[in-house]
């Protein structure tokens, strides 16, 4: 997508062949400042501390760091070090540890000599299937955009979107917003409502930034008004990302997700979500009991980062001292209050045959020897 005219993805490997560049997505909307990558020790900061963040580009800087080893050090312990290391950066997003079962497979049968232009090659190949993945995502929701637009004789289809699954969280184009992107790029009259999405304000720092960057219409909303604009007519359908689908078709989401979900159902608006099949988990049936949801620090709630009027960037504490604080990532919505799944191979009924069927090879692979991860 571009900034200010110039064509950026959110990940990319440096002129040099081998460090990774990144848009440092802590610092935005204020600031746009681009990270040099130079070891997987960083690659796993960078995903702790969500300089980069969103499930699929989770999944393709570990892919890059595990690369970053392999040149450092190809031998057996560096790889298991590297792999270990990398999955306890985050616990949510399954797109870890499919970059990373991946990059194994590609990796491990072979000579130490031969490994890191295998990894290179290997993460390269998981950019660019992200990208592809996602302009099909594009390509399969735009159907529904454009039906509820003709319905709507042109007048302008309000979408309801939470958290950021822009192309900040892929490599490009997003998964809940690359339909947003093709139906305004293709003339369709659209306008999106954008969840803040507290504690870290995804919605409010970086979709409202890409969809203004883009010049897609939008408005920024407290996270508590969606149900007030669903009950009111103003939302035509919900679509959001996901950083973890069970073969179930539950739905793991930014917190926040599951009571958009709720109100939607409640009125009677088609509630969406986008998702690339690395997504999904078929080691995993029941959404709700399994899937680990990540606790972060206090700090995210108890403060606020912004700009002051003379342009500097402070944080400021909004929780009393000594209240205690729960900072729970992100909630699951029951496969029974979402509409449809648009993966890469169309929309999907979140169901277990649907997913499954869509993706046997994806079933395949979960019953082959799981590759070792430290
Ligand atoms: O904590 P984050 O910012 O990594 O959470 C991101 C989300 O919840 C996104 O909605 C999800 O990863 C889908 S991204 C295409």
């Amino acid at each position: 997508m571009k900034v200010d005219g110039r064509h950026f993805r959110s990940i990319w490997l440096e002129p040099d062949g081998w460090s990774v560049g990144a848009i440092d997505q802590r610092r935005l909307p204020h600031e746009f400042v681009v990270a040099r990558i130079e070891s997987v020790d960083a690659v796993a900061e960078a995903i702790r501390g969500m300089l980069v963040r969103g499930a699929p580009l989770i999944g393709a800087t570990a892919a890059y760091g595990v690369a970053l080893a392999m040149r450092a050090d190809p031998s057996d312990s560096a790889l298991d070090h590297a792999c270990a290391m990398l999955m306890e950066t985050r616990p949510t997003a399954v797109n870890l540890k499919w970059a990373l079962d991946e990059m194994q497979r590609a990796v491990r049968p072979l000579p130490s000599a031969a490994r890191a232009g295998a990894a290179y090659a290997r993460a390269g190949e998981i950019v660019e299937q992200d990208v592809a993945i996602n302009r099909e995502i594009g390509r399969h929701g735009l159907g529904l955009i454009e039906a509820i637009s003709a319905s709507r004789r042109g007048e302008p289809v309000n979408i309801l979107t939470h958290c950021n699954a822009g192309w900040l969280a892929t490599v490009d184009f997003g998964t809940a917003t690359a339909p947003i992107y093709l139906a305004h790029d293709s003339g369709i009259a659209v306008h999106v409502w954008v969840d803040e999405t507290r504690p870290r304000n995804q919605g409010a720092s970086l979709t409202a930034w890409e969809l203004g960057h883009h010049g897609v219409p939008h408005t920024v909303i407290p996270d508590n008004t969606g149900g007030h604009l669903m009950q009111h007519g103003r939302v035509d359908l919900a679509i959001v990302g996901t950083d973890r689908v069970a073969a179930n078709g539950d739905v793991c989401n930014k917190i926040g997700t599951y009571l958009k979900a709720l109100a939607a159902h409640d009125n009677r608006v088609p509630f969406y979500v986008a998702l690339p099949s690395p997504t999904i988990d078929f080691a995993i049936d029941d959404g709700v009991r399994q899937i680990p949801i990540e606790q972060r620090s206090a700090d995210e709630v108890a403060t606020m980062t912004g700009r002051t009027a003379d342009g500097r960037i402070e944080t400021v504490r909004v929780v009393p001292e000594g209240s205690p604080i729960a900072n729970y990532g992100f909630d699951v919505t029951p496969a029974r209050l979402v509409t449809g799944l648009i993966t890469e191979r169309g929309v999907l009924k979140p169901e277990r045959a649907a997913l499954a069927g869509a993706f046997p090879e994806r079933i395949a692979a979960h019953h082959s020897a799981p590759a070792r991860i430290g």
